[in-house]
């Protein structure tokens, strides 16, 4: 089953919309398999963001992500990786779509709320990076597997 990597960045959490951008995946129907509370270390910031290391906005992003406490996130189900980009929506939330999480909720680049892996094999490489693999729960909800 596909699994994704969301984290709710420092401003997420700063501004109590917690709640909110899980249930956007909840509601959805995606199935929750992994989830923590925590400060990210400079180390990991710099780990999960490599790509960007040569950017001119890399070291403000680290700063920023390590500021304050992330909720770190793994949700299953089909197409999770692209459907919960599309729920996120377009990284400036100025131009993301009502709608979308940063659409609703963001007006500010550096601050876009929430990450989410961009595809199925920066997924697996992001999972493996956040969480060791006691700590995601395998299980299926009884109720509605048709949803899945
Ligand atoms: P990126 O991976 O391009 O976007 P996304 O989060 O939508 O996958 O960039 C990673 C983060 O870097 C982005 O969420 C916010 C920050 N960022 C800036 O601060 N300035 C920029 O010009 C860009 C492109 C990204």
């Amino acid at each position: 089953m596909e699994r994704t990597f969301l984290a709710i960045k420092p401003d997420g959490v700063q501004r109590g919309l917690v709640g909110e951008i899980i249930s956007r995946f909840e509601t959805k129907g995606f199935t929750l398999v992994g989830l923590k509370f925590l400060n990210v270390s400079r180390e990991l910031a710099e780990q999960h963001y490599a790509v960007h290391r040569q950017r001119p906005f890399f070291a403000g992003l680290v700063e920023f992500i390590t500021s304050g406490p992330v909720v770190a996130m793994v949700w299953e189900g089909d197409g999770v990786v692209a459907s919960a980009r599309k729920i996120i929506g377009a990284t400036n939330p100025l131009t993301a779509e009502p709608g979308t999480i940063r659409g609703d909720f963001g007006i500010n680049i550096g601050r876009n709320l929430i990450h989410g892996s961009d595809a199925s094999e920066t997924a697996k490489h992001e999972i493996a990076l956040w969480f060791r693999e006691e700590e995601l729960v395998n299980w299926q909800p009884h109720i509605t597997p048709w949803l899945h």
